[in-house]
């Protein structure tokens, strides 16, 4: 048969296929009779349209970013401009194989090259690997920096990590998952570190600290002066968790706060979305303590041509295929570019003005955790509404039933019944008044009328389910029989 599209471009689709002389292998005799289907699987049979409104019809009933307010605490990004998107399909970009020689892909070595510049300038830190594809990643690569500077020295002593009570989950398990013992360090009655126990802590077998400013309880750490001072003294070094970087851009820099190493979640401070896990980035900038040790490879510059760059023998290896999650990078890198150094700073304001009116107007009818001006975020406890049968996650499934997604839930695990509100620079003063004005009126009802509340949510397309019941007898069928 000749193929209809035989003579179009070569390396696209339809360019006929040379015969190939290898021998076919049926599939009875490769695994063997008994494993091949007698009937076809009993797969449900649809048209195409049939299949596109069926999926069309599941993102209706799907919610995010575009839909309304989703002031998830701690988490993604709220904000994904569609220019983001425009820049990634360009072919010239969309179109090119990783493994291209460093001639033929100057434009996205450049776009790497100044990704890291400005990333690095923001941070306040030398030089920057973009290859991470998460904070997490992020982390443990850090982590892998932190050792490999004690082993050059021959400190092989250093082999404990501090870590805040209120620090996110990833960091103990990316310190201990880089073999170091975890020490937890407890949050004083202000949410800032207990200096009297950092210092009962800090020993000469202390290779750092991860810490995260402003914290996940949306605070500024008031002692990072002094706790990195401290630190150096005993040579261990500062890691910096940049979830929450997006609250002080342009304002203060990891770097000069004493912090050694840091990683940034391109899904939460420049723009980039991190739906359903991923994929994300999460690029890891350093001081020129930590920058032979970098990943290979970097990419330099060398009179405006781009190269990767392998020779560099301290280094801790390859720690992502290939350069990472490129489209990642390329969004955030238009982010940057849009936005500017002013930009910047603004989206940090707003992001924290934001923030503290809300907190400001929500405690009339709710306790904050930590009464003091907040960053980006802050954290309600909700123990007064527990004790009249309205725990945390009712309140939760309740907002659902307003159409608003649920801040975080339960986290940080040191705030008893906490719900982490981040409603994002991007949010207008309507669209927080409007959330403000729901939480009291779910206050009214807690009071009021508490069955609205144990029967949550009932406007959703799946209503309250029996939790207990999905995770002790799960049902995995397609369909029953
Ligand atoms: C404070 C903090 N650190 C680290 C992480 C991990 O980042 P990622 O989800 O990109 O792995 C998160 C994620 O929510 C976080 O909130």
């Amino acid at each position: 048969m000749k193929l209809l599209f035989e003579k179009s471009v070569p390396g696209r689709r339809g360019v006929k296929l040379p015969d190939l002389d290898v021998p076919r292998v049926e599939p009875n005799e490769a695994w063997g009779a008994e494993l091949v289907r007698s009937e076809p699987p009993d797969l449900p049979e649809l048209s195409e349209v049939e299949t596109v409104r069926h999926f069309t019809e599941l993102s209706r009933r799907n919610y995010g970013v575009d839909n309304g307010f989703y002031p998830l605490g701690s988490c993604t990004m709220k904000y994904n401009p569609k220019i983001n998107e425009e820049a990634v399909s360009q072919y010239g970009f969309a179109g090119l194989h990783p493994l291209l020689d460093d001639e033929l892909a100057q434009g996205c070595l450049e776009v790497i090259h100044k990704l890291e510049k400005w990333l690095c300038e923001i941070a306040g830190m030398k030089r920057a690997t973009l290859q991470p594809a998460a904070g997490a990643h992020g982390e443990l690569t850090g982590n892998m920096l932190i050792k490999a500077y004690h082993r050059a020295k021959g400190n092989l002593h250093k082999k404990k990590m501090l870590i805040p009570d209120s620090a996110h989950g990833t960091n103990p398990a990316s310190a201990a998952l880089c073999g170091f013992e975890v020490v937890e360090l407890p949050s004083d009655e202000r949410g800032n570190v207990d200096m009297a126990r950092f210092r009962e802590a800090l020993g000469e077998d202390v290779a750092g600290i991860m810490l995260t400013n402003p914290s996940t309880l949306g605070l500024f750490e008031e002692n990072i002066l002094e706790i990195a001072e401290r630190l150096h003294e005993v040579d261990a070094l500062l890691y910096y968790d940049g979830a929450n970087l997006n609250a002080v851009m342009g304002y203060c820099r990891p770097g000069d706060m004493g912090f050694d190493v840091m990683h940034f979640n391109l899904h939460k401070t420049f723009s980039t979305p991190h739906g359903g896990g991923g994929p994300g980035s999460g690029p890891v900038a350093v001081n020129e303590k930590l920058e032979p040790f970098l990943p290979v490879p970097v990419v330099e510059e060398d009179g405006g041509r781009y190269r990767l760059d392998y020779d560099r023998p301290q280094s801790i290896g390859r720690i992502m295929p290939f350069h990472g999650n490129f489209g990642v990078m390329l969004k955030a890198f238009v982010y940057i570019f849009m936005l500017g150094g002013e930009g910047l700073k603004r989206v940090s304001e707003d992001a924290v003005l934001n923030a503290n009116y809300l907190m400001a107007r929500l405690k009339e009818r709710y306790r904050v955790a930590y009464d003091r001006v907040c960053m980006h975020e802050f954290v309600v406890s909700n123990t007064d509404k527990a004790e009249k049968g309205a725990p945390t996650l009712a309140i939760a499934k309740r907002l659902l039933d307003y159409g608003i997604h649920p801040p975080t839930v339960y986290f940080p695990l040191i705030v008893k019944e906490a719900l982490m509100i981040e409603p994002t620079e991007t949010e207008t003063k309507e669209t927080l008044d409007r959330f403000v004005e729901v939480m009291f009126r779910i206050a009214d009802e807690i009071e009021n009328s508490p069955e609205l509340l144990q029967e949550a949510p009932v406007n959703t397309p799946v209503r309250k389910l029996d939790e207990v019941r999905a995770s002790r007898r799960p049902v995995f069928r397609y369909r029953k029989g």
